[in-house]
Formats: structure tokens, C-alpha cells, sequence
């Protein structure tokens, strides 16, 4: 997608063959800076800080950590190292353990002399891969997007609501939740998102917003609690969000407060879907609310809030009385039940066992291995 006319992705490899280069999202809005990763440290750094993000991106960094280590040491402990470096950077996308799989499978029966060429060739394949299922998502939720469109009077927009960030800059190019978006803002129908700010870490606010704004999306960034509201007054034709885990089940977990919106939407008879790419399907996890694992991060998240003075300073100012205990949660499980459609890259599944596994058998196969 595009920054002031300049085409992005969020993660590439740099010139020299070697170095990563990636957006820092940890300062936008206010700054885009790209950083350079050298190391499988320097990545599995770059994911536990949130310098990259959004379940698709933290995969693809993955991907790139274990080529970044195999430069260094291309032995089988340099494999298994750099496995388990990444591997607990984060606990509930499982991109990142699909990608970090892909790329151990792969490498293991190489010679370690070719190990490192090879990695960065699945790294930079896993990256491409992800801009094509994306396109794939784009198609596929355009047709839900059009249905709205047929049924407004000429120039009325389809107004869809988004939580967290599930855009371009969760994934490689395009995003999930918001590729059908810039494809029908391509073909030149009007839409509008509402955007939750998506508290603590604002992705919604400062991350959907800036995107959005850049790609010249019309938007409006909401607190979060207001999606109730708007749907029951008619302003929501329908919800589109990301997920970090979809259980084979069908059930999904997304960022935290995606659940309450996916209850509002069936209270107010709102289409609730869901975007994913394949990679992000856990054939391993029967029941998402009982067995997902939720990432619970620091209280600061929730006490301070961070942004950008009137005289251009970025600080951060707290929020919540002193000693006052907090809960930050990252994720949650909205039930299959609630769930309108999965939104994929072979098209617009039921959330259940029988559709998904119909969709994706090589994947429930893998999964039995
Ligand atoms: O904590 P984050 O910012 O990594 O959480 C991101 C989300 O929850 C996204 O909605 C999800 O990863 C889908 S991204 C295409």
C-alpha cells in the first residue's frame, strides 16, 4: 500500500542480501522510521517490542529470524536456537509457530552450507505468499461488500467497522480485515470504516487510522465502546475484523474487545466476518475459548497512554491512580456461533470444523502428523 505515493511492504530484505528492513510501528503515527534487523535476536526482539505486529507480520518476521540465523550459524543447534528464540516472543498468533515450522521442516534435511541461501529464499517466498492470500481475501470479501453497495442509493457509502489493526500493516501487503476494503475503494465504490481505537495499544487509532488516511480510505476513528450504538442506529452494514488464531472449531481470537463487538452485531442483526489467511487456521486447537492461549501484557499498557504534545513531543502520561492493580489481557475468543463468515483465500467459509476442514485439507493433514 501506499505511504504519501510510495509503494510499502511492512517487512523486505534490504539491498545487500542480508539485513531486514520493516517499518516500526511502535512510532506511528507520529514518525515513520524504518528499522534494520541484523540478527535473529534483532527479530525476535522486533516482535516481543511490537516494532512489527498483527499475526500475519510477526510469521513473516519469524520467517526472516531463522534466515538472519542461519547466516550466523547454520548448524543444527543454530536451527534449534533460533527456533526457540522466536517461538516465545509471543504466545496466541499462530503464524508465528506456522512459519517458524515451515521454515525448520525446510532447512532440517539441507546441508547447513545451504541453509542460509535457503532460508532466505522461504523467508522472502513466505512474505510473497502472504501478499497473494491477502489479494485472494480482497476478492472474496469484495462480493460481500458489493451486495451492500447494490442496496444504497447512489453515493451512499457501505459502512463497515474494523477493531484493532488487521490491515496492511498486520501483514505483509494489503491486510485481511481491510483488503476487501482497498479493493472496493480500487473499484471506486464509496466506503466508510469505523475504526475502534482499540485501547490499550490504540492499533485502531494509530495504526487503521494512519493507513487508511494514507491510502485515502474515508475513516473515523471511534472509542471503542461506541460500535453498540452505531449498529443500533443503522451505521454499520457490517463488521470485518483480523484474527491472531482461528480453533477448528471455527472459533476465533482476535484482539481484545472483538468479542463484545461480535455481540452487538448479532443483538442488532449486523453481518459479523472475519478475514484470515490460512496460516492463521489451528487444526491443533479443538476448542478456541477453552485452549487458545491468551497473551496477558504489561499493566503500563493499561495505566499510561502515550502520544504527541501540542509542540510536536512524544510523551507518555499516566492514566490510573497510583497502585491501583490492572488487567491486560490481549486477546479473546468470539464463539463460531457469533461468527457471519471466515472471509479466506479460498473463499467465504461457515466458521466450523466441516467447512474449514473442507477448505484447507492439506493443513488438518499436516496438523495430524
Ligand atoms: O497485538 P497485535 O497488535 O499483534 O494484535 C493484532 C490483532 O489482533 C490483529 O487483529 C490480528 O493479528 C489480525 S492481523 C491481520
Amino acid at each position: 500500500m501506499k505511504v504519501d505515493g510510495k509503494h510499502f511492504r511492512t517487512i523486505w530484505l534490504e539491498a545487500d542480501g542480508a539485513t531486514v528492513g520493516a517499518i516500526d510501528q511502535r512510532r506511528l503515527p507520529h514518525e515513520f522510521i524504518i528499522a534494520k534487523l541484523r540478527s535473529c535476536e534483532d527479530a525476535a526482539e522486533a516482535i516481543r517490542s511490537m516494532l512489527v505486529r498483527g499475526a500475519p507480520l510477526i510469521g513473516a518476521t519469524a520467517a526472516y529470524g531463522v534466515a538472519l540465523a542461519m547466516r550466523a550459524d547454520s548448524s543444527d543447534a543454530g536451527l534449534d536456537r533460533a527456533y526457540q528464540m522466536l517461538i516465545v516472543t509471543r504466545p496466541t498468533a499462530i503464524n508465528l509457530k506456522w512459519a517458524l515450522d515451515e521454515m525448520r521442516t525446510m532447512l532440517r534435511p539441507l546441508a547447513a552450507s545451504a541453509r542460509s541461501d535457503a532460508a532466505y529464499a522461504r523467508a522472502d517466498a513466505i512474505a510473497q505468499d502472504d501478499i497473494v492470500i491477502n489479494q485472494g481475501i480482497a476478492r472474496h470479501g469484495l462480493a460481500l461488500i458489493e451486495a451492500v453497495a447494490a442496496r444504497k442509493k447512489p453515493g451512499e457509502p457501505v459502512n463497515v467497522l474494523t477493531h484493532c489493526n488487521a490491515g496492511w500493516l498486520a501483514t505483509v501487503d494489503w491486510g485481511t480485515a481491510t483488503a476487501p476494503i482497498y479493493l472496493a475503494h480500487e473499484r471506486g465504490i464509496p466506503i466508510h470504516v469505523w475504526v475502534d481505537e482499540t485501547r490499550p495499544r490504540n492499533q485502531g487509532a494509530s495504526l487503521t487510522a494512519w493507513e487508511l488516511g494514507h491510502h485515502g480510505v474515508k475513516h473515523t476513528v471511534i472509542p471503542d465502546n461506541t460500535g453498540g450504538h452505531l449498529m443500533q442506529h443503522g451505521m454499520v452494514d457490517l463488521a470485518i475484523v483480523g484474527t491472531d488464531r482461528v480453533a477448528a472449531n471455527g472459533d476465533v481470537c482476535n484482539k481484545i474487545g472483538t468479542y463484545l463487538k461480535a455481540l452487538a452485531a448479532r443483538d442488532n442483526g449486523v453481518p459479523f466476518y472475519v478475514a484470515l489467511p490460512s496460516p492463521t487456521i489451528d487444526f491443533a486447537v479443538n476448542d478456541g475459548i477453552a485452549d487458545i492461549p491468551i497473551e496477558q501484557r504489561s499493566a503500563d499498557e493499561v495505566a499510561t497512554m502515550t502520544g504527541r504534545t501540542a509542540d510536536g513531543r512524544i510523551e507518555t502520561v499516566r492514566v490510573v491512580p497510583d497502585g491501583s492493580p490492572v488487567a491486560n489481557y490481549g486477546f479473546d475468543v468470539t464463539p463460531a456461533r457469533l461468527v457471519s463468515g471466515l472471509i479466506t483465500e479460498r473463499g467465504v467459509l461457515k466458521a466450523d470444523r466441516v467447512s474449514l476442514a473442507a477448505a484447507f485439507p492439506e493443513r488438518l493433514s499436516r496438523a495430524a502428523e
